[in-house]
């Protein structure tokens, strides 16, 4: 295999995208998707770590490992202890995939004026989703003090952190004890006060059904969940294609009248049921051109 094409192909990618990042004002982007078949890897750069992530197939084997190694040594000028390198497979059957343990790297990225905290080869992803940008942006320049923001699924709280940045009040949501922490350390990280902002570490399920009893509303609501999910935390497992329209509706009950909910997914062979929701998909505004492959889709809905 031809490693110097896929050294030329690394260069010139990170050569442009790593101009367009600084317009995007992050230095954390996505350089390399599989471009090259026979070079099955993605390769992201996170502040001072260059993420390496070869995805199991037939293909790659360990001379083009190495030779992957190499170049993105040179290309990055980086050394062995700043690549991060995970190898991903499926598992039979999974959606997800598998991690093989691998050394454990902390770093901050930057976005926009926020720090948020990276930890990569410990979990499968590592802690931040780039491709994102677009829409936490957005959501930050539509906030105000006034404004009540719901994060659902919220991850390590990114969202969370441009709405209560921007002045919102902020309430980020995830049934995971490991994430909701992080997201307080995000906040943290950006001298964001945590007081008067609520974290609520819960099934989303429970948590629409509670909020609609207390009567919450909410002016934004981000609903950006996994494809599929199953936990002791949860009654049922989640499977975003079956059942995003009764989540949808669940959440629109905690929606403002004129408020704005954002729903997206990264499930590739997502079909929105139009026949039952009126929404506006918004992909193309929410995407950015370091994950041509990889993208998302976003749907703005209105009550
Ligand atoms: C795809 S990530 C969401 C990405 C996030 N919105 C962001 O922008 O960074 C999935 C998150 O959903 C959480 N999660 C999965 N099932 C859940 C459930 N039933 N209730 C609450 N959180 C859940 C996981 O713990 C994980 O943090």
């Amino acid at each position: 295999m031809d490693i110097s094409a896929f050294e030329n192909r690394l260069k010139k990618r990170a050569k442009h995208i790593g101009k367009v990042a600084k317009r995007w004002e992050t230095n954390a982007y996505r350089v390399y998707d599989r471009d090259i078949p026979d070079f099955p890897f993605v390769i992201d750069v996170l502040n001072d770590l260059v993420h390496l992530q070869e995805f199991k197939t037939s293909k790659a084997d360990e001379l083009t490992r190495d030779g992957v190694f190499e170049s993105v040594k040179k290309v990055f000028g980086v050394n062995d202890q700043a690549i991060i390198f995970t190898e991903r497979k499926r598992a039979a059957g999974a959606t997800r995939y598998a991690r093989i343990e691998n050394q454990i790297v902390e770093t901050e990225i930057t976005e926009g004026p926020y720090r948020f905290q990276i930890i990569a080869g410990k979990y499968v992803d590592v802690g931040f989703f780039p491709d994102h940008r677009k829409l936490r942006k957005h959501v930050a320049k539509i906030v105000d003090s006034s404004s009540k923001v719901l994060n659902l699924f919220s991850y390590t709280g990114a969202f969370s952190v441009f709405a209560a940045g921007a002045g919102a009040t902020v309430t980020t949501v995830d049934m995971s004890n490991t994430y909701i922490d992080w997201a307080i350390r995000n906040f943290k990280l950006n001298n964001i006060p945590t007081k008067g902002h609520r974290f609520e570490r819960l099934d989303t399920f429970k948590f629409l059904k509670r909020e609609f009893e207390l009567g919450e509303l909410y002016d934004i609501i981000i609903l950006d969940p996994p494809t599929y999910s199953k936990s002791k935390k949860m009654d049922g497992d989640f499977d975003v294609l079956r059942d995003h329209i009764p989540m949808i509706e669940q959440t629109l009950r905690l929606l403002k009248d004129d408020g704005t909910l954002y729903f997206s997914t990264n499930h590739r062979r997502f079909e929105f049921d139009h026949k039952a929701l009126e929404c506006i998909e918004i992909s193309t505004k929410t995407n950015s051109e370091d994950y041509p492959r990889n993208t998302h889709r976003t749907w703005e809905i209105k009550k």
